[in-house]
């Protein structure tokens, strides 16, 4: 029997209903929760990206602006510009949208957003608060996941947890957040040994590596959960995961599509730290 499907799409379709209904009380005590997102430079994939995010937080009732600079735009510009909305008190959210071009220095340009304001969670402040059990915010991505988990009510508790990928954004919160649910955690990255030895014992398997397919059918334990963060593109236009869905929904209990999966949880949980970013401040 094939895997259930993690409909990524209809929870976030739940939550942005909740989500909505939350901005309107607090937008009636005169806080409309706002996001900036910037963008800098071309890459044609953080271009969608920012356009969905800022159509979502329209969607929601929030005001949000986009900020589009060129390549050339230099690190000094960029951290002006956060300095301007650090102190905006319409703007409870900033987002810079990564990677950069290489000429700026990703981590100065995170430390410089309030972390108040810094709806991703990837400000040291932020993700320390995490590591020590007490976030702020959590990433987005890894909190879609962790919302996934919960809507099936999987036992997480003493579960084994494998996550394929390092990353700051991912990798490593998500194995904070398995953790501190109580799961026994494993984080493999490029260079692991036998990486299917330790995939094929996951309760709870997933993978962020950005690279299509890379986990075969094989390397998934019967019945597990498969969560997978991958969005790739096939030389034919169409979208993929990191894990060979074809293959893997016969051997996964739950398994994420992709598209439909993670994706839109990722910008569903921006919404929902913007939002409560916005509450804080209202209060
Ligand atoms: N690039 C890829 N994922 C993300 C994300 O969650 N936030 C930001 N700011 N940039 C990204």
């Amino acid at each position: 029997m094939p895997a259930q499907l993690l409909d990524g799409n209809a929870l976030s379709k739940k939550i942005r209903s909740e989500i909505a209904a939350r901005t309107a009380i607090v937008t009636a005590k005169g806080v409309k929760p706002g996001l900036a997102v910037i963008v800098v430079g071309e890459n044609p994939a953080s271009q969608v990206y920012v356009r969905n995010k800022v159509k979502a937080c329209e969607d929601v009732g929030f005001y949000s602006i986009l900020e589009r600079y060129p390549e050339a735009f230099t690190q000094a510009e960029l951290l002006n510009r956060i300095a301007v909305l650090n102190a905006d008190p319409d703007i409870h959210g900033i987002l810079v949208q990564l990677p950069l071009p290489i000429h700026i220095a990703s981590e100065k340009v995170l430390e410089a957003i309030a972390p108040e304001k810094d709806v991703d969670g990837f400000h040291v402040a932020n993700a320390g608060a995490l590591m020590v059990g007490q976030p702020e915010f959590k990433p987005c991505t890894p909190y879609g996941c962790m919302k996934i988990l919960e809507n099936i009510d999987y036992p997480i508790r003493g579960a084994r947890a494998v996550i394929v990928g390092a990353s700051n954004i991912v990798g490593k919160p998500m194995a904070m957040l398995l953790l501190q649910a109580g799961a026994t955690v494993t984080i493999c990255n490029s260079k692991t040994r036998d990486l299917a030895h330790h995939t094929k014992d996951a309760d709870i398997l997933v993978v962020a590596t950005g690279k299509p397919k890379m986990i075969t059918g094989d390397m998934v334990k019967n019945g597990a959960v498969v969560i997978d963060v991958g969005i790739n593109r096939t030389p034919d236009g169409k979208l993929c995961g990191d894990v060979d869905f074809d293959a893997a929904q016969y051997v996964a209990g739950w398994i994420t599509p992709v598209p439909g999966g993670v994706g839109p949880m990722t910008i569903t949980m921006l919404l929902m730290n913007t939002l409560e970013a916005a509450e804080k401040y209202s209060k």
